[in-house]
């Protein structure tokens, strides 16, 4: 966890700020972000960057909060993109269009059509008929679009099989042995500047080992591309580096991976691109929910709190274990209870934890679930009808509240019903008068 969010006496903070204190004023569920997590997570990369051609794109999917973005954004982020609804996150954060680039599978051509309208850096491609698209469309209104193609490296990421991304049998990139041919047939076509060669292994990558055989293998590919007459400027090694969700985990430092990589790129004369997401985002977030209830069955003891899988599904879809912390630790020797965390949402799967040892949680107490900051709220859902959580985030002593907490009217907004039956709710706002409504977000 990141040191921005520690005990000061008993109290769990968020910088400045007691998690008990932000849990009265604001409600739970709430994901709480540490804004000097965010800048000091992105600064560890530009200052090993430092003296190197390079950009940092932080990819928009791990936390799209446009206080997020705009933290970024203001430090001198660029950003990576998997779709129209991301570009207009980032303008709307005040992020700067020419440092963007658009990765993903399968882009549409409206997609395709906003980001030229943009002026985006680049296109990462993943194929010859999306560059084939690009091309119709670019060419069609005059202009130019950069590509890098996503190429498969075949190297395996060795991470959850759902986020490892580079073998030959997965869906991503165009197969590396492929790549001059297509690479050369591409570079003919109209509206179509190649600029750089791009992979991403995989996702949440505790060894650098083999980030940096993917780059190796790209970087002989760039040789042999220019070889043949093509001008490569960018070279995209993507996101991954991964984080502790365990405490026993090791981070992989940031600095040593650039080191390493320095020395590869060293008079090679190419942009060095990076496309970090969770090793920026993870640590600077919390989950904080509060204990509604304890029960036992049998001899297992269940701690369920007012958070679910709809609002943080990483251990239902991944089985992914985040740490859980009291926001208040109690003084003394603790003897601890194996239990199970889990939500009040109706599926087996909707847990947090399972047979952990915690410290003895009565109803009312808050917990905070660690290394949420990515791939939380933007994997949250409605499900069970439930709206979703506030996002908060701490900057010292300041709280600002970059999303509110969703309201019942919130969950029908665009629905109607067949019948055209009058409801008898309005569907623009609360209509109960207080804030935050305890009706309409369904605490207490
Ligand atoms: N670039 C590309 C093309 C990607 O597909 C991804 C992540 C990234 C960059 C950022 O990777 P990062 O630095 O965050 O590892 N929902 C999963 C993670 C999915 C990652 C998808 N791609 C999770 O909760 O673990």
């Amino acid at each position: 966890m990141a040191a921005e969010f520690s005990y000061h006496g008993d109290a769990l903070f968020c910088e400045h700020v007691p998690l008990d204190q932000i849990a009265n004023e604001y409600g739970t569920p709430a994901y709480v972000y540490s804004k000097a997590a965010i800048r000091s997570r992105f600064h560890q990369y530009e200052d090993a960057l430092a003296g190197l051609p390079h950009r940092v794109c932080y990819a928009v999917k791990a936390n799209s909060n446009l206080a997020v973005l705009a933290t970024l954004a203001a430090e001198g982020a660029g950003f990576d993109i998997v779709s129209g609804g991301e570009l207009y996150r980032v303008l709307a954060a005040g992020g700067d269009p020419s440092s963007v680039v658009f990765s993903g599978v399968g882009k549409t051509a409206a997609e395709i059509r906003y980001a030229l309208e943009q002026n985006i850096h680049s296109f990462n491609c993943e194929s010859e008929t999306e560059i084939e698209l690009i091309s119709t469309i670019a060419a069609s209104s005059g202009q130019t679009a950069c590509i890098a193609i996503r190429v498969n490296p075949d190297v395996d990421a060795v991470t959850h099989p759902y986020i490892s991304t580079g073998l030959r049998e997965h869906k991503f990139g165009i197969d590396i042995a492929r790549a001059e041919e297509i690479y050369a047939r591409v570079a003919r076509l109209p509206g179509i500047e190649v600029n750089g060669v791009s992979c991403h292994i995989g996702s949440q990558l505790l060894s650098v080992e083999p980030l940096l055989e993917a780059a190796d293998k790209v970087l002989a590919l760039v040789q042999r591309l220019r070889g043949a007459g093509l001008t490569i400027r960018d070279l995209d090694l993507g996101g991954g580096l991964g984080v502790p969700y365990r405490s026993e985990e090791r981070r992989v430092p940031v600095d040593t991976f650039i080191q390493r990589l320095r020395g590869k790129l060293q008079d090679s004369n190419l942009t060095l691109m990076l496309e970090p997401g969770r090793s920026i985002v993870a640590e600077a977030g919390v989950l904080l929910s509060r204990v509604l209830l304890v029960k036992t069955n049998d001899d297992k003891t269940f701690v369920i709190v007012d958070a679910a899988m709809n609002d943080l599904i990483r251990p239902a879809l991944y089985q992914a274990h985040h740490e859980i912390l009291p926001a208040r630790r109690v003084k003394g020797p603790v003897q601890p209870v194996k239990a199970d965390v889990v939500g009040p949402v109706c599926e087996s799967g909707d847990f947090f934890a399972r047979g952990r040892d915690l410290p003895p949680l009565a109803p009312g107490d808050l917990v905070a679930i660690k290394t949420a900051g990515a791939y939380g709220f933007v994997l949250a859902s409605n499900y069970n009808s439930r709206p979703r959580p506030c996002e908060l985030l701490v900057d010292g002593a300041r709280i600002h509240v970059a999303r509110r907490r969703e309201t019942f009217p919130d969950l029908i907004r665009g629905e109607s019903s067949a019948t055209g039956a009058a409801s008898g709710i309005k569907q623009t706002e609360c209509e109960h008068d207080q804030s935050p409504c305890d009706i309409c977000t369904g605490s207490s």
